[in-house]
């Protein structure tokens, strides 16, 4: 996905430096390259840089001025393909995050008609048919609603037209918010842009078009519309390191608040919510790590009675046929805005499901296709990846799954206990190990992570967490699945980390005893030490919870071998914060 801002005023002017900041704060959203655009008297005039946002070359102020950071989808990483795009006139600058679906058709249509283009984007082709629409429409709005009407596909859309003292935008799919200031509205992807000036803050809805000047018009379906103004629930400091070196190792820390936080939920919609689980057929889906916190608490609606189809949301289109008005989904989305969960969640309500929503983002596309939104309450979570929200969603499908017998508050009482568990593992000591250990792994081409029941979902998280950040190969298996062919991969001083239950441990030892016969380097993550064990990781708590209390020794080990190995934790390669193609 990308990032898209726009700012309008028509008393203030913004110094670009200060604009490039908020275009910066949208960067865990993509970073490969980025550009601005701003109105000087009649002229448009265009900056674009490769590669991580720094200051600006252009200097000056601004009373019309977009931005946008993004993460490649069509064309490669060059000076071509950032955006700002402009028409062939340089009448229309314009921003993008989505895809255009038809932009092959469109770009033959215009090259019939006269366009030509430099670049290899799918967004290219939309301020040309602005302009194309512009030679047979009365204003630059009607233009903009023909180009709507002619494309396919998902779009957050913010643009400049020369002549005009206005922003323009357009939302389909990706999400647009307008950040109302005193003497200034600001159009972005979400509200990071914009939180250190206003809280107050409109969430656009799809099929929303029109302009911000020093007013707000907003048209649906040609008329206008009236979208009201919501207040964000968490402040500023929230979006920044603070003392922390990186948002990773920050939101890491996080957690002995956030697993708490997670679980100050609405009892009567968690009532609710698990008497509907009770009378239907359940389907989970989601996606990465979401999928994960799904699976790490499959073990615990099963043993509450409740058989839940876990699902990646990119294969749920298969389930379509079984789905009726007696199924019930459990979306999970830190984002809210993956579009393979967004598009799970579509087909679902093409079939009368209902929807409930684990998601973190408010104002988030999924929380407007959902029947209940349970919010997770973590705050923004910038790291692109997810450490504080996966712990967050396994902690509230363990209090729906305890809801199910009535228990609810039996999962609070026992996250009160492990608070205290979290609190070590978050600390300095207890990283002291991690660090340790990173220094010990950093070299390998491979690490292999085992877990059985709820901690497979674990070793699936742990071997997440490690390759995303530090890019060395991690896998995660089933400890009963080793014998069945991942054993032959193991060599003299292969690592595995092996997560070890209090209770019930026999058979994954003996996994762990298998892999160490073959020459593999143990890392056990337990409550106490084994002698298959080459390093030991101690994490106290109930093995209920084991998927929150041990991946947090993880994630700290991934973080370090991020830094060990001069890598960015918050911005890994290749990645971005939510994805919002499929
Ligand atoms: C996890 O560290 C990754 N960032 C990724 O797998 C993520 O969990 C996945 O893309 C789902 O994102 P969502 O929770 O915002 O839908």
């Amino acid at each position: 996905m990308c990032g898209i801002v726009g700012y309008s005023s028509t008393s203030n002017s913004i110094e670009l430096s200060e604009f490039v900041s908020m275009i910066k704060s949208l960067d865990y959203r993509g970073y490969d390259s980025w550009g601005f655009t701003f109105k000087d008297a009649d002229q448009l005039k265009t900056e674009k840089q490769l590669g991580k946002i720094e200051t600006p070359n252009q200097q000056g102020s601004a009373t019309f001025v977009i931005g946008h950071t993004r993460w490649a989808t069509h064309g490669k990483v060059t000076k071509d393909n950032t955006h700002p795009h402009t028409s062939n006139s340089n009448k229309i600058s314009l921003v993008h995050n989505g895809i255009i679906e038809n932009h092959q058709e469109l770009r033959n249509k215009l090259k019939d008609n006269g366009f030509n283009f430099y670049g290899e984007t799918d967004t290219e082709v939309i301020p040309n048919l602005i302009e194309f629409h512009l030679r047979t429409s009365e204003s630059v709005l009607e233009a903009f609603k023909k180009t709507l009407d002619e494309l396919k596909g998902t779009f957050a859309i913010t643009f400049l037209h020369d002549k005009s003292k206005k922003i323009f935008f357009a939302r389909r799919d990706s999400p647009l918010t307008i950040g109302v200031d005193k003497d200034s509205l600001i159009v972005s992807s979400d509200v990071t842009s914009f939180i250190d000036r206003t809280k107050k803050v409109i969430y656009l809805e799809d099929g929303d078009y029109g302009y911000i000047n020093s007013e707000i018009k907003i048209f649906n379906k040609e008329k206008e519309v009236h979208r009201e103004i919501s207040e964000i629930d968490w402040d500023v400091s929230k979006a920044k390191k603070g003392d922390f070196k990186h948002f990773m190792l920050k939101e890491i820390s996080e957690q002995v608040d956030t697993v708490k936080q997670a679980l100050i939920q609405d009892s009567k919609l968690i009532e609710k919510i698990t008497n509907e689980l009770k009378s239907s057929e359940v389907y989970i889906v989601a996606c990465g790590s979401s999928y994960n916190a799904a699976k790490a608490a499959e073990g615990e609606f099963l043993k509450n009675g409740l058989i839940p189809r876990i699902i990646h949301a990119h294969e749920f289109e298969q389930y379509e046929k079984f789905l009726s008005e007696k199924s019930t989904i459990i979306a999970i989305s830190q984002s809210g805005e993956t579009l393979d969960l967004i598009n799970a969640v579509k087909i679902a309500k093409t079939r009368e499901a209902k929807i409930n929503a684990i998601v973190n983002v408010q104002g988030s596309s999924l929380t407007r296709l959902s029947d209940n939104n349970i919010f997770m309450n973590v705050g923004p979570e910038i790291c692109v990846l997810s450490t504080k929200s996966y712990t967050a969603q396994v902690a509230i499908l363990m209090l729906l799954a305890s809801s199910l017998i009535n228990k609810p508050n039996e999962s609070k009482q026992e996250i009160e206990e492990i608070v205290r568990h979290i609190y070590y593992l978050t600390s300095e000591s207890a990283r002291k190990h991690t660090k340790e250990l990173s220094q010990i792994l950093r070299y390998s081409n491979h690490i292999f992570t085992i877990g059985r029941g709820r901690d497979y979902a674990t070793a699936m998280e742990a071997a997440l967490k490690i390759k995303e950040v530090s890019y060395i190969h991690a896998e995660g298996f089933a400890g009963g699945e080793i014998k069945h062919g991942p054993i032959a991969m193991i060599e003299h001083g292969t690592p595995c980390i092996v997560f070890v239950p209090n209770k019930n441990n026999q058979d994954i030892l003996s996994n762990a005893q298998e892999l160490k016969s073959r020459g593999a380097f143990i890392i056990g993550i337990s409550e106490k030490k084994d002698e298959t064990f080459d390093y030991w990781i101690k994490v106290l708590g109930p093995d209920k919870f084991s998927p929150i209390l041990r991946i947090i020794p993880i994630q700290a080990l991934s973080y370090y071998l991020a830094i060990m190995k001069g890598l960015d934790p918050d911005k890994p390669r290749n990645l971005a914060k939510s994805v919002t193609v499929k």
